[in-house]
């Protein structure tokens, strides 16, 4: 989600409105994934990096979680969306941990889209914890036999599906550490529109983009017969 800064910064305003800007616009972009049939959205909000930012912008974040999760929740129960946080919670304090906790326990049995929230997340730090999971799991395994598959089930994202779109806003053209292992075979989908003006018409490009996409996943494509 990114470009909020900027979008705050062109408006003459503190960068944390930017970020208010674009958690709103995060409920009708959801709508419109379970509207079209997406089952799993995962929202890049906090990455492990991002603790590096000044401290008045990091505790405006944090604010704006549990705002989010003490708003967004109950629509979301009564959609059917199940919510998950993907990162390492050890970092955040107790009152956004509480929410994160609360809101992935009251969603766990919902049958709708799955949203996850990268939160202190790092591509990175998903592969090395899951390798370091797969070994608590296996303690006297042979590292040497551990396969790709072994690994997945480990992964934040394990049981979820294949990560089929890959969207950047904000104008560059990078991953950063987003879902480094899930996107390897992602169709990557960059724009110039800042997030907090990423609405449902410029989610609705990225699909038909998507869908005019030939994805191989490294083979050819069979011609008809
Ligand atoms: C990147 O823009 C955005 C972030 C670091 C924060 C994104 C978080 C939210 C929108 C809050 C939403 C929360 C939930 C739980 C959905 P930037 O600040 O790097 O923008 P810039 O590149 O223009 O400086």
């Amino acid at each position: 989600m990114d470009g909020n800064g900027r979008w705050a910064q062109q408006r003459h305003m503190p960068r944390k409105l930017g970020h208010y800007q674009g958690a709103a616009r995060v409920r009708g972009l959801i709508a419109h994934c379970a509207q079209v049939g997406v089952k799993s959205v995962t929202l890049f909000a906090f990455s492990t990096e991002n603790w590096h930012r000044p401290s008045d912008e990091v505790d405006a974040l944090m604010l704006l979680f549990i705002d989010y999760l003490d708003k967004e929740l109950p629509l979301m129960l009564a959609e059917q969306v199940r919510f998950r946080v993907l990162g390492s919670l050890a970092r955040f304090s107790p009152a956004v941990r509480e929410r994160i906790e609360f809101a992935q326990t009251q969603s766990q049995h919902n049958t709708g889209l799955m949203l996850n929230v990268a939160a202190n997340y790092g591509g990175r730090w998903d592969i090395v914890h899951a390798v370091q999971q797969w070994h608590v799991a296996h303690p006297t395994a042979y590292v040497g036999a551990l396969t790709e598959e072994d690994l997945s089930h480990y992964l934040s994202t394990a049981g979820q599906p294949e990560l089929d779109l890959l969207i950047r806003t904000g104008g560059e053209s990078r991953i950063s550490n987003f879902l480094l292992w899930q996107a390897a075979y992602a169709e990557l989908y960059f724009t110039d529109t800042l997030w907090p003006d990423f609405d449902e018409a410029e989610l609705q490009k990225a699909f038909v983009w998507f869908a005019a996409r030939d994805r191989r996943f490294g083979g050819v494509t069979v011609s008809a017969p």
